[in-house]
């Protein structure tokens, strides 16, 4: 079992921790993450091994401030711009690794680009006291659900760790918004905490988009975020037995019938929403439950992020 100390105060055991070489699973805005120090092999392996992550799926550094973030990666007009809107925030970006760039190739998988994000709060403060780069993927096993509080990384991975700072629940409950810029050029790679319409004014352009649907950030495979039950998505009516996922006031039918109900905003709030994604999937994927059935969640805003994450967590398993 891991330790869990209440943030800010848990800052210099986690400094500690992560001077040892060891992950510590720390809150940000969005979910919580198994940061370790990105400039040290060691410690980004010890990333992949406490998610039993594939080392082809490259991680998420975290900065705390933009002269860090330009040791790190090659900033362009755009890049700068879109970080100077929202950063510290839930957008990161895959810029190419700049010259000399501190973080270790472990963590990169290979490529030549890196994905950098500045976080809000706790992780941002320990990034500038520890003085280098985090690396840190969702705190959870790999393929589960992302954690949005301290409790869900203490269920699933607590005891492959020494310790949990607990920030409480997470801001925003879904996972930053990934956009990849290229020569000029900036294409989503994962829909996410910040609606891509936002993302897409300040750029004042589209973003593209992979239209295949292939796989474009290489940890996007489409079984994700699986929860044990079965999920069926966009239900009109529940079959008895059913644990049922809802949205909005208006109820699909046969909802009376439902094993166990939770709404994930009752006034149809995408941001509410947002927020009680992961927490109530995970609280209705319990032993007893066969099928978590979803009512339909509109797509626009943060609504693209939430139907993404719920068409992983009902696509076929690939165990
Ligand atoms: O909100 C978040 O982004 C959270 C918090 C902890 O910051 N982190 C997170 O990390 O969601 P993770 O590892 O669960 O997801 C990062 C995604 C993966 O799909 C990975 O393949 C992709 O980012 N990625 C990382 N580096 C990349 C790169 N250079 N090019 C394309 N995709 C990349
Ligand atoms: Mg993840």
């Amino acid at each position: 079992m891991a330790e869990i100390i209440a943030s800010p105060a848990a800052l210099p055991a986690a400094l500690d921790a992560l001077g040892r070489g060891e992950c510590v699973a720390i809150p940000t805005e969005t979910v919580y993450g198994l940061a370790a120090d990105a400039t040290d092999g060691a410690s980004v392996a010890r990333i992949y091994q406490t998610k039993r992550r594939p080392r082809f799926n490259p991680l998420i550094c975290h900065v705390a401030d933009m002269a860090m973030a330009r040791r790190v990666a090659m900033f362009d007009a755009l890049a700068e711009t879109l970080a100077a809107a929202f950063w510290p925030g839930a957008l990161t970006l895959v810029l190419p690794l700049a010259p000399g760039s501190p973080v270790h190739p472990l963590a990169l998988a290979g490529l030549s680009t890196v994905a950098v994000r500045m976080p809000r709060g706790f992780a941002r403060d320990l990034i500038a006291a520890f003085g280098r780069p985090l690396a840190a993927p969702s705190a959870n096993a790999s393929g589960r659900l992302s954690p949005t509080s301290a409790e869900a990384v203490e269920a699933d991975i607590g005891d492959r760790i020494g310790l949990i700072v607990d920030g409480g629940p997470t801001e925003l409950g879904l996972e930053s918004t990934i956009v990849a810029i290229e020569n000029g050029q900036a294409r989503l790679l994962r829909p996410g905490g910040i609606p891509v319409a936002n993302i897409e004014q300040v750029a004042g352009r589209r973003l593209e988009r992979d239209a295949s649907g292939a796989i474009v950030a290489p940890g996007m495979m489409a079984s994700h975020y699986a929860p044990r039950a079965m999920v069926r998505l966009s239900v009109g009516s529940v079959a008895p037995g059913e644990a049922l996922l809802g949205f909005g006031p208006e109820r699909a039918l046969g909802a009376d019938r439902a094993a166990a109900f939770l709404n994930l905003s009752p006034t149809g709030d995408l941001a509410e929403a947002a927020r009680n994604l992961f927490s109530h999937l995970r609280a209705l994927d319990r032993p007893g439950t066969g099928v978590i059935a979803v009512e339909p969640v509109p797509d626009f805003g943060l609504g693209e992020a939430i139907n993404d994450r719920l068409a992983r967590a009902a696509a076929p398993r690939g165990e």
